[in-house]
């Protein structure tokens, strides 16, 4: 990837619509607050084509730039996304690696792109526990990136929902123990105030890509009245214009958060 000055708009950067997407169907006035992506199928699409997993992964960045982009044209407020679970540790250490080392190096070629969009990065994750080159490279990122005010990129890297409950659990009990909370006082806001996410508005469409219909231990508490959209495409063929599909299926569903739906309402 290189760091091309991108200066569409909106209307630039979503013209020329392939056949089978109505881009006017789309209600600029209602996109998700906060899309999340569980990107999969990288080693799959790389398989396919007779090329190692790692062409995949590879080729997934540059999905991912795009998605990135695309998001901002489309000022949604938070773009999160699932690049390594704490799970994939047990991947062969040889893909472990290669990940790792391909976080350090999109990450510093891509922050050039990132500032100049005015994105802030935050981790989703224990990201203390990974190899120095990446930690360091993403602490950078961080700090450049923290006074930013315009979309929030949300990388969940070494991130694992149970493990991030357990932890909200221990901080939560270690204030109670240090006399400044009362357990009385331990309410959802509490616990969500001690989430990786603590200060993000929660997911409201995730996107999840090559068909798979589970959440692998992702954003278990932050997904509790989500919008799922499941794609049979590898996140490496998944671009700005089913992205925009996905919005308009988000926008046509009825949500009811436990509630009436507007019809039975009338
Ligand atoms: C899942 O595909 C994808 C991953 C484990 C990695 C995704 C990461 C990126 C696209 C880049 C993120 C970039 C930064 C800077 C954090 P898979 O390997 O599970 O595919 P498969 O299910 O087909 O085997």
């Amino acid at each position: 990837m290189t760091d091309t000055v991108d200066d569409s708009t909106f209307e630039t950067y979503f013209s020329h619509a392939p056949a089978g997407v109505d881009i006017s169907a789309l209600d600029r006035s209602r996109i998700p607050r906060h899309i999340s992506c569980i990107m999969d199928g990288n080693g799959r699409w790389a398989t396919a084509q007779g090329l190692p997993r790692g062409e995949g992964h590879k080729a997934g960045i540059v999905s991912l730039r795009e998605i990135i982009t695309a998001c901002v044209r489309l000022e949604v407020e938070v773009l999160s996304a699932y690049a390594f679970s704490t799970e994939n540790w047990s991947r062969p250490q040889a893909e472990v690696n290669l990940l790792m080392h391909l976080f350090a190096q999109t990450f510093i070629q891509e922050l050039p792109l990132l500032k100049r969009e005015n994105v802030r990065v935050v981790f989703l994750g224990d990201i203390s526990a990974l190899p120095a080159e990446t930690r360091e490279v993403f602490e950078r990122g961080l700090a450049e990136t923290a006074a930013h005010t315009g979309m929030v990129l949300a990388l969940a890297v070494n991130y694992g929902a149970r493990a991030e409950l357990a932890r909200a659990a221990r901080r939560l009990a270690e204030r109670a123990v240090a006399g400044e909370l009362d357990p009385a006082q331990i309410d959802e806001d509490a616990v969500a105030g001690e989430l990786y996410t603590a200060g993000l508005p929660d997911p409201e469409l995730v996107i999840r890509t090559s068909g798979e219909m589970r959440l692998s231990n992702y954003l278990l508490w932050q997904v509790a009245y989500a919008e799922f959209y499941i794609t049979d495409t590898y996140w490496p063929d998944f671009n700005r214009w089913e992205l925009v599909q996905a919005i308009i299926a988000f926008q046509q569903r009825d949500r009811r958060f436990g509630g009436l739906s507007k019809k039975e309402e009338a």
